[in-house]
């Protein structure tokens, strides 16, 4: 029987990253049948596949660990006896109708040989017709022994792995029981139109795992009452976890409509869902949040963690801002620092000024368990929208925070296929971004972080990148900081030959250092 897995499976089963697989699925090397992998393929490009050790998985897991603190949210519960208990009955009526078919297909095809064997030692039929049978007989004959030779490959595997042969047998056989565990433990998700795929761990809601994937599906609210995160069911089958406060109507119901945010899964699924493609696909959002952690990175900086109430969610894109307003009234627009999976945790980074009284206000003003009004999002400096191409994200200290989020983001997304991050610092910057970028550099062999010596010019970064990159025209180009970094390293780099549509500015008026 042909297993056929989808992208994220393969990744997870094989233990190797998105990134590679993509890459072998992109020179040919590994085929793929609508968008999915057969078992035998992907053992065939991994022979050596570790089935035990997960390497790459460990390094992304790690590295959003330490990139972003952990919430309540990420320490989450297994699914529920129940939910696993659907999963595995699905699974082995799956499993019985399967083998049904297959055992009628084995009879059928016994009885053929048989016929065609009789039909080809008939005297009455003339010479041609007994040779094409019996050319007939001796396909179907060696397609049955084919067929029992696999079975017996597979009741083989079960014995330790000696030959060649074996090993690739025994590894079928693991891959293929991994595969059944992870249809009851992480079921996959695949969304369409975009094609983004994702699974389902814990007992996450089939919205929860799609946000802590790095998606941005549609959806309104914390409280199963508003409708916004309604998809269809194209194919699978799901499981009501949450009670919802809305009610679809008769018509959406027959349409095969959900809410994303009430049910899990419970086979593989495949739904017809919203994404926001860009910042106009989201709507303005007021939070009201309060300060639950203060971090001084520096004498004159500080990292602001805002949570907000558990029934409210913050939707954004990576790379964008929100106005925070205190209780006084004091206002500053800032970066947000963190990735959008998480709405209802959102990092900033504040500084003292220098000089500028409001800045030292609103510096002054921040205190933990301050309530802080969040209006936002605003912005359009996003990562390209669906764009694989490598890379470059160049930011000085005033702009590191939105680069920060985009490149957690597009590590969440395991979309992008390399990175290179160029930042400036100063003798002044906190120690946390240089610390941050090198533990980047460390987990990821795709990820390349260049440092230069502390207050060396935009104009000698810029000088560096073209050296570096002699050929621009493959690269989507990001730059973040205070106006004249930010536009000196722009114009460089167009002057360079760097496509001015894959280039992305964000000039940090309100965020200097
Ligand atoms: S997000 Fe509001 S009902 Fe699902």
């Amino acid at each position: 029987m042909t297993q056929l897995l989808s992208v994220s499976k393969a990744v997870r089963l094989a233990g190797v990253s998105r990134r590679k697989l993509q890459k072998k699925i992109g020179s040919g090397e590994l085929s793929t049948f609508e968008g999915k992998v057969r078992i035998e393929d992907l053992l065939r490009v991994f022979p050596r596949v570790d089935l035990d050790a997960d390497p790459t998985l460990e390094q992304i897991a790690q590295i959003k660990s330490k990139s972003k603190p952990m919430f309540d949210w990420q320490q989450r519960d297994p699914p529920s006896a129940e939910i696993l208990l659907r999963r595995l009955q699905t699974l082995s009526s799956l499993f019985l109708q399967t083998q049904r078919a297959l055992d009628q297909n084995s009879e059928l095809l016994k009885l053929a040989v048989n016929k065609l064997d009789v039909l080809s030692r008939d005297g009455d039929l003339g010479e041609i017709a007994q040779g094409k049978i019996s050319t007939l007989f001796e396909q179907l004959s060696r397609q049955q022994s084919e067929l029992d030779a696999q079975q017996d490959q597979m009741l083989e595997a079960q014995n330790p792995a000696d030959t060649k042969q074996q090993r690739h047998s025994h590894n079928k056989a693991v891959l293929f029981t991994k595969n059944l565990l992870m249809h009851i433990i992480a079921p996959s998700v695949q969304i369409i139109p975009s094609g983004h795929e994702f699974l389902i761990e814990g007992g996450d809601t089939v919205l929860e795992a799609a946000t802590r994937s790095g998606l941005n599906v549609n959806y309104g609210c914390n409280d199963f009452k508003c409708g916004g995160c309604k998809a269809r069911l194209i194919s699978g089958q799901v499981v009501e976890t949450r009670t919802p406060g809305y009610k679809l109507s008769a018509h959406e119901k027959k349409m095969g409509y959900v809410l994303m945010c009430c049910n899990t899964a419970i086979t593989d699924l495949t739904l017809e869902a919203g994404e926001a493609a860009s910042p106009r696909d989201l709507p303005e959002q007021t939070l009201e949040t309060h300060i639950s952690g203060l971090q001084q990175l520096n004498e004159d900086t500080v990292l602001l963690h805002l949570r907000s109430k558990a029934s409210d969610n913050f939707r954004f894109l990576a790379g964008q801002k929100a106005v925070l307003t205190l209780a006084d009234g004091m206002s500053m627009t800032r970066s947000i620092i963190s990735c959008p999976c998480d709405g209802q945790n959102l990092y900033f980074v504040a500084h003292r000024g220098s000089g500028d009284e409001q800045t030292g206000q609103f510096y002054q003003g921040l205190q933990l368990g301050a309530k802080v009004e969040l209006v936002g999002p605003k912005g359009e400096f996003c990562l390209q929208n669906m764009s694989t191409n490598p890379s470059l994200f160049i930011a000085d200290d005033a702009g590191f925070s939105p680069v920060k989020s985009l490149v957690e983001h597009a590590i969440s997304i395991e979309r992008i296929k390399g990175f290179e991050l160029y930042r400036q610092g100063s003798k002044s910057s906190p120690s946390f971004y240089h610390n941050l970028c090198r533990s980047w550099q460390d987990a990821f062999e795709n990820f390349n972080y260049i440092n230069p010596q502390p207050d060396v010019s935009a104009q000698d970064i810029a000088a560096q990148i073209m050296r570096d990159h002699p050929d621009p025209a493959k690269f989507d180009v990001y730059i973040a900081g205070v106006r004249p970094f930010a536009d000196t390293i722009k114009n460089a780099l167009l002057a360079h030959g760097f496509p001015a549509k894959r280039l992305r500015v964000e000039v940090m008026e309100d965020e200097i250092f």
